[in-house]
Order: C-alpha cells, then structure tokens, then sequence
C-alpha cells in the first residue's frame, strides 16, 4: 500500500506536490472513483486516471555522473544557474537521488524510479556515502573520535563515521580526509567539520554503497546496469523484514 500522491510521483507523471495539487483539485480518480483525501492509500493493481486518463508507469532510467563544481543539484534554480539534469540526454523526468552543493564534485545517481531513491536516501538503509574532504589544519584526535562517533546537528547526533586522515601538507597547513557517512543532512560533511573547527576547502563524492568513480571523468556520466540496480535495490533493509514476517 502506498499513498496516492507518492504513486503519481514515483510514476514519473509529476512531483509529489503537483500530486497533491491534483488530487486536492479534484482531478485525480482511483477504479474510477474520484479521490479527494490527501492520505488515500493505493495497491499496486489499482488503476489511476488523472483527469480521466490512465496513469501509465514510465520506463525506468538510472545515471550515474561525475558531477562538476558550478552545478546545482536540483531540477530547477531560481538563480537561473545551470542544472545538473541538463548534463543529461534523456526526455524522461530525471530528478538527481540526494544532492551535493554547488561546489561539490563527484558521483550522484540520477533517475526518475522514486522508489529506489527513497531507498537510497533513507537513512535506515545504511548506504555509505564516502567524501574526501580538503579541510584547513590538522585533525586532533578528540576532533577525529568526534567526527566518528557523532556531533550535534540541528540539535541532533549524527550517525557513526569513519573517518581516515590521508595527507597532511604542512605547507598550506591543509589536510585531505577520507569521511564515510550513511545519512543526507543538508550540507552534512562541510557542516560537520565546521562543529569540529574546520573549514571544507573542496568536497568530492567518490563512492555510494559500491559505487565508484571508476571511468567516469568530470562531466561524465554512464547508465547503471540491471545488477547494479538490483543491487542498490537489495540495500533496502525493509523489503528483507517484511519477507521474514
Ligand atoms: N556534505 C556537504 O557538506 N556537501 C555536499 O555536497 C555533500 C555532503
């Protein structure tokens, strides 16, 4: 069962807000039956129309880019500044799976399967998102035990890290670190070390779950593979509960 508004949007028709708007207008009809209650919960045979015609699922595509700097990570900017779906060939409606800021580089899925983004984005999951950071001075070790066993965000804890201090350069008094983190908070790693006393000078992406930046230059992008979106699907951890129910 899944709510309505959540079943238009994973069908790639539109966002999950234009789903609402839809339904509250009074424009969307469940087994020809018209539904107006936001919470409405749907199964998977039954049929949606949206003013009268049948919601079809679209087909289902998954990218995998090496995002440049300069680049938001949304499917619009008010700013008018280049998004990251145009770096992209396709038709369908592509939405990028989590975000990375404007001056962070590196691996982001892309895709138009809400399904295996919730997956990927939920932090229940576990899914490790490892960065390598390029942060000013050196890591004290009160600083890395902090890093990996949680600091306060938004007044919250963030989840166990691992964290590994590569390089230290004297010169420049900058460090590069290796930070794995399995949660998606705005702005996370660079937040992260702020509350530790450090500042992100660069931010690149380099491995989700098992994912790499194997051949994929900046700009670059290349489809998954069906093992490799089998895989990210088997990653979630509440299809395995339900089947051992
Ligand atoms: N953490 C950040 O601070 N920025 C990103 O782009 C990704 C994770």
């Amino acid at each position: 069962m899944e709510r309505l508004q959540k079943k238009i949007a994973n069908s790639g028709y539109c966002s999950r807000r234009e789903a609402e708007k839809l339904i509250t207008l009074g424009q969307v009809k469940v087994n020809d039956k018209l539904i107006t209650e936001l919470g409405f919960k749907v199964e998977d045979e039954d049929e949606i129309k949206i003013n009268d015609i049948l919601l079809e699922n679209e087909e289902k595509v998954y990218f995998l880019l090496n995002k440049p700097r300069g680049i938001v990570s949304t499917t619009k900017d008010d700013k008018g500044r280049k998004t990251i779906t145009s770096l992209i060939d396709t038709d369908l409606r592509i939405f990028p799976v989590g975000r990375l800021d404007y001056d962070t580089t590196g691996l982001i899925i892309l895709t138009n399967d809400g399904s295996l983004s919730n997956i990927l984005t939920n932090s229940k999951n576990k899914v490790e998102k490892t960065y390598v950071a390029k942060i000013t001075g050196s890591l004290k070790p009160n600083e890395l035990m902090a890093l990996k066993n949680g600091v306060m965000l938004d007044g919250v804890k963030t989840k166990k890290a691992k964290v590994k201090i590569k390089k230290y350069d004297k010169k420049t008094d900058t460090s590069i670190v290796e930070i794995t983190i399995i949660e998606g908070k705005n702005h996370q790693v660079k937040r992260m070390f702020e509350k530790v006393g450090h500042k992100v000078l660069k931010l690149k992406r380099e491995k989700i779950a098992f994912l790499t930046l194997e051949n994929l230059k900046s700009k670059e992008y290349r489809p998954l593979t069906i093992k490799e979106v089998k895989k990210l699907y088997s990653l979630d951890k509440s299809i395995k509960n339900k089947n051992k129910d």
